[in-house]
């Protein structure tokens, strides 16, 4: 059998895409942010990642455009040798002043920063310990660890107990990260950054979050998780995108000088990549400027998350309690979320279907999030192509809350 058969045999999507469903790859072809153009008509946005609206920012944008006249278009080369431009040094010193860490350091995706952060931190004979649902970046940093001899203990999600419970096993003077989600990528929970913090500093080991969807979303300014919690000064290491709150692409971590400086010459994720391109740069400096000058955006988001949740609850939708940007419908069931994807689009709202197996069976959903640039009115059609949904393939019952 040859090595490439196993991806002609894959026909599940081109099933999908036959009965009409396929949700997936769509482009959009022009955005003003709350409201893109896709197939020649405009589309509600409820299902973005650009949770303060400043992809489309005018100071985000003329940034973005006079470092691309300033700098070219690419850097063509990594931090280590010919990749940094003053821009990268500017935005690592204003990250670290707003998140009151030391130092930081950029990378040139999210997901880049969690498996370099990870596999260069921990060694041999020492211990991960993990959320089991971390986000693909934490798993593959994990992943890279786990084949140079580290330990890789997962705990069930927010499960305190069981993390405990582990690490209490583990011989105290090892050393030991503990790492998790900040907001949890899909469902939108929040990590109790507080039992974490606990927990590390009983057994001896470090904390990193990774505040990807709660940059900009929660805490003092929206400085994130251990913000929120008063705990900025106790969580080691916090890691980010760009490609969020920050309206660009690109990842940074902060934490101590001396770590971040140990982290800037060993990880091979920052020195065998080239750096975030200039405009990437410029775009994310130029957000922070806006979430600076206007922290009233991030309770815009968090209310605009809060209007919809409450109004999917009110309709009777499986939607847990939150407080990020996130909002999850569960549908449990892979048909009943594509036809519920397919009413939204049809009707101008574009949304997430996640399936099986990316969620468990019986958490099918649509996960929706909000922008702070959604107005009332965005809010109440997306409410009102739910109580059809509902009407049609009916709503389950509320599960237990999570934080
Ligand atoms: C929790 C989390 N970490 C990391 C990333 C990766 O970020 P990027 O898309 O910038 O690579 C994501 C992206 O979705 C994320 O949700």
């Amino acid at each position: 059998m040859s090595l490439l058969n196993k991806c002609t045999a894959y026909t599940r999507a081109d099933r999908v895409k036959s009965e009409g469903f396929y949700p997936y790859f769509r482009a959009v072809e022009e955005s003003e942010g709350p409201v893109v153009r896709m197939e020649g008509r405009d589309v509600i946005m409820a299902g973005s990642n650009n949770y303060l609206g400043l992809t489309t920012h005018p100071h985000v944008r003329e940034a973005a455009i006079k470092a691309i006249e300033k700098y070219g278009t690419s850097c063509s080369g990594s931090r280590f040798l010919t990749g940094t431009i003053d821009l990268h040094n500017e935005l690592e010193a204003k990250l670290a002043q707003f998140m009151g860490k030391e130092a930081c350091l950029l990378f040139s995706t999210g997901y880049q920063t969690g498996q370099g952060v990870i596999s260069t931190l921990v060694d041999r004979g020492e211990y991960i310990l993990s959320d089991k649902d971390n986000h693909a970046s934490i798993v593959a940093g994990q992943l890279m660890s786990a084949s140079m001899g580290v330990n890789v203990v997962r705990f069930k999600h927010k499960s305190m107990a069981d993390l405990e419970k582990r690490i209490s096993k583990l011989p105290l003077e090892a050393g030991k990260l503990i790492v998790t989600d900040g907001v949890f990528s899909t469902f939108g929970d929040i990590a109790q950054v507080d039992e974490l913090n606990r927990i590390a500093k009983t057994y001896n080991a470090s904390l990193l979050l990774d505040d990807a969807h709660s940059f900009g979303v929660l805490g003092e300014g929206g400085r994130g998780t251990a913000s929120e919690f008063g705990l900025n000064d106790d969580v080691d290491l916090v890691m980010c995108t760009f490609s969020k709150t920050l309206a660009s692409i690109g990842g940074f971590v902060v934490g101590k000088e001396r770590v971040i400086n140990y982290l800037k010459h060993k990880s091979s994720a920052l020195i065998f990549s080239a750096s975030p391109t200039p405009s990437c740069v410029a775009a994310a400096i130029a957000a922070l400027e806006v979430l600076q000058a206007h922290p009233e955006l991030k309770d815009q988001v968090v209310n605009n998350a809060a209007k919809i949740r409450q109004g999917l609850q009110g309709l009777g939708f499986q939607v847990p309690d939150g407080r990020s940007a996130i909002v999850p419908v569960i549908i449990g069931d892979d048909e009943d979320t594509f036809t519920a994807w397919t009413m939204l689009y049809d009707a101008g709202v574009f949304v997430n279907a996640f399936i099986s197996p990316a969620t468990p069976p019986g958490k099918q959903m649509l996960r929706t999030s909000y922008m702070a640039t959604h107005e009332d009115h965005h809010l109440d059609k997306i409410l009102e192509v739910f109580e059809a949904i509902g009407k049609r393939i009916g709503v389950g019952q509320r599960p237990a809350a999570q934080s």
